[in-house]
């Protein structure tokens, strides 16, 4: 704990997604991006007009894609860096508000915490939206990313020893809640993606940074192989017993609570602050919003809508139900890995 360097603050973070990446840099991302992107397949997008499969991946062009072939020119890995990896709406808000108060939990106290004033996507930044300035952050680096196990660059997964922890959850919730997400970011002048459309397209794998069962597969496998550098989380674990799960997350991140934190109830505080009714009602994620790129501007009010395990099937017909869970069976079968119905 001693040798710990804490992060940069949030302001300094949200800072780094100034949509101005240094232009020499990102000169040579560009050039092979516009090399590839012409020949990649195309499928229909959910907030953009069209994804494109990058090996094997569904990706948005401008943004994942780019951002992933960025990650592989320029970024530099420490062995010390700690990743949130996540599928989109599995879970990503919450385990970052997790992890950074865990690790932070020295520095800040919970009456005057920066995750009362700054939305949690702005305390940890997401790799793929290409932050400057990361090479002057102090170790250990908190980052995000949703990129698939399988794509990450060796440099982060088999030279050095950065770890990763990793959220999944029910496909059926992670459609439902995509779903409702996407429409509301998604442009005016396109029409409204309707459930059976995005059904379909969840199921033929054709989603932001799916095929979703591929993407929780790869980092299943490297929990297994791997357990020291991958954390295998279930929302619905941290759901049923939140603090059993962070005090696995402050054990594997090397910030093991104290038994005089824990008969303190720190860990009962990291979870009523991270909590989605505590978080979902603050001031700052009401009505501010998160500049992830030029492009991107997201109201911090959509990172929260339920929070509820097993909602989506309440949208979802009991033939959706039945498909769903007949590829989930099929898809995961002989991992080890299963959801619950
Ligand atoms: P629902 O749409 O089912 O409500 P992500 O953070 O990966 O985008 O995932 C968003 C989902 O996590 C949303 O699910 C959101 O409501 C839920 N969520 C956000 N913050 C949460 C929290 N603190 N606790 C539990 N769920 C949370």
């Amino acid at each position: 704990m001693d040798s710990f360097l804490p992060s940069p603050d949030c302001d300094t973070i949200s800072k780094t997604y100034n949509g101005q990446i240094d232009s020499h840099l990102i000169q040579k991302t560009n050039e092979g991006y516009r090399e590839i992107l012409p020949n990649l397949p195309r499928g229909k997008g959910w907030m953009t007009e069209h994804l494109v499969q990058y090996q094997g991946v569904w990706l948005t062009p401008n943004f994942a894609l780019k951002g992933l072939m960025w990650v592989h020119d320029h970024f530099k890995p420490r062995s010390t860096d700690i990743f949130l990896a996540t599928f989109p709406k599995t879970g990503t808000t919450w385990l970052k508000a997790l992890t950074f108060a865990t690790v932070n939990r020295t520095r800040y106290g919970f009456a005057d915490h920066p995750l009362l004033t700054t939305v949690p996507h702005g305390c940890l930044p997401f790799l793929e939206a290409c932050p400057n300035d990361l090479d002057g952050f102090p170790s250990p680096r908190l980052l995000s990313t949703h990129i698939p196990y399988t794509l990450l660059p060796n440099s982060m997964t088999v030279n050095q020893s950065c770890r990763f922890a990793y959220i999944c959850r029910d496909p059926k919730d992670v459609l439902v809640s995509k779903w409702l997400f996407m429409n509301k970011l998604r442009p005016k002048e396109l029409a409204p993606i309707s459930l059976e459309e995005a059904f379909e397209l969840f199921c033929q794998g054709i989603s932001h940074y799916g095929p979703y069962w591929d993407h929780v597969l790869g980092y299943w496998k490297a929990s297994l192989e791997t357990p020291e550098k991958v954390l295998f989380l279930k929302y619905e674990e941290l759901k049923e017993e939140p603090s059993v799960v962070v005090k696995r997350l402050g054990e594997f991140l090397g910030h093991p609570f104290s038994l005089e934190e824990l008969s303190k109830g720190v860990v009962a505080e990291i979870v009523k602050l991270c909590s989605f009714e505590n978080l979902s009602n603050l001031e700052v994620n009401k009505s501010s919003v998160l500049k992830l790129s030029t492009q991107i501007i997201i109201d911090n009010r959509h990172f929260f809508r339920k929070g509820k395990v097993g909602d989506g099937k309440s949208y979802l017909t009991d033939e959706m139900i039945k498909r769903i869970n007949e590829i989930t069976s099929e898809k995961l079968l002989g991992s080890g890995l299963v959801f619950g119905s």
